[in-house]
């Protein structure tokens, strides 16, 4: 355990680093995490769900959670119940989601469009929580609207603590290349720590954007899919320490199982059973005969199926 500021982060991703995948990449190394995105309306209205969405792990040393809405007075009351949850050390303003039922509610990435309002939210936040505030956002709207260092640096000065730029458009969603030259410029820009997102996808590369951007903390996005151990790998790289291990089939697997077993502590045995069809899929990527072993998952009703797929997958192979 160590008190130094992270340099790896897990990005927040809606509908995958729920809970119980964040407590596993988080036991690998100490890095910074994020929630899924939460409604601030949702939590002011009192929706259960949305507040769930906030629960930290153990695990988590260095936990945001991340708010989206458009409305100075609703983020700054999320943001209080935010900073009340037990392992919250920051809170993470979502200014960079592209899909078009949150950017059509002026949230998300449509913030990008109006810099003073975007401004007058993260200042109503600073000012009511003491933990501090950042902002996630990306290179701009669209390639003739690119203004993610103008934008960085209106927030900076409404009291953000740090930033994190994601280095593609709106308009690009995640398809094509991060620009990492935008995360350079949004670097040299500012004085607070500042997190690069975007094709952060192995050891190498984020070693490459450290030594192209200069900045502080590398968030490792999609690549982490199914495989905790890539966060763990980047942060060694970052740190120059050797690459951990990462456990065979068997091991992996044996990950797989208590993240879906946590989870379905946490969200009920249906949903986190539907939900690990993707994560083992995931977990599986690579693996000879994976579009088999996909087959059994895809069938996967309850915790009893889970583990007999795991079995007989691990029987296969060793057979
Ligand atoms: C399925 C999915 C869900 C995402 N959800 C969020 C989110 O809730 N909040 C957010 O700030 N970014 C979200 N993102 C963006 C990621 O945090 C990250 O910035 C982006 O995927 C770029 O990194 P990558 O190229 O390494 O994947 C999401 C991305 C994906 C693929």
């Amino acid at each position: 355990m160590t008190n130094d500021r992270p340099v790896t982060a897990l990005a927040p991703m809606a509908g995958v680093t729920d809970f119980a995948f964040r407590e596993v990449c988080a036991q690998l190394a100490d890095i910074a995490t994020t929630t899924e995105m939460v409604s601030a309306k949702g939590l002011c209205y009192g929706d259960r769900k949305s507040n769930k969405l906030m629960r930290i792990a153990e695990a988590e040393r260095h936990a945001s959670v991340q708010l989206f809405g458009s409305e100075p007075e609703t983020l700054a009351k999320a943001a209080e119940m935010a900073a009340r949850i037990p392992g919250v050390t920051a809170v993470d303003l979502n200014m960079g989601c592209p899909v078009p039922k949150i950017v059509s509610a002026g949230d998300g990435c449509a913030l990008m469009r109006d810099i003073p309002k975007a401004a007058a939210l993260t200042r109503a936040v600073a000012d009511a929580v003491s933990i501090p505030v950042t902002v996630k956002f990306r290179k701009g709207w669209d390639k003739g609207s690119v203004n993610c260092v103008e934008f960085a640096k209106a927030m900076e000065q409404s009291g953000a603590a740090g930033l994190c730029v994601h280095g593609r458009t709106r308009t690009q969603l995640y398809g094509g290349v991060c620009d990492f030259d935008a995360i350079a410029a949004v670097k040299r820009a500012v004085a607070i720590p500042v997190t690069a997102s975007g094709d952060i996808d192995s050891p190498e590369a984020a070693l490459r954007c450290r030594n192209y951007t200069g900045a502080d903390c590398f968030m490792v996005g999609r690549a982490a899919f199914g495989n905790p151990w890539l966060v763990a790998g980047v942060d060694a790289a970052l740190r120059g320490l050797p690459p951990p291990p990462v456990p065979n089939l068997a091991g992996r697997l044996d990950a797989a199982k208590r993240q879906i077993l946590r989870a379905a502590k946490d969200k009920g045995e249906r949903v986190a059973c539907l939900e690990a069809r993707r994560h083992l899929s995931w977990y599986l990527r690579g693996v000879t005969r994976a579009a088999l072993f996909r087959a059994w998952v895809m069938k996967i009703e309850n915790i009893k199926d889970a583990e007999r797929v795991i079995h007989d997958i691990l029987e296969y192979v060793s057979g």
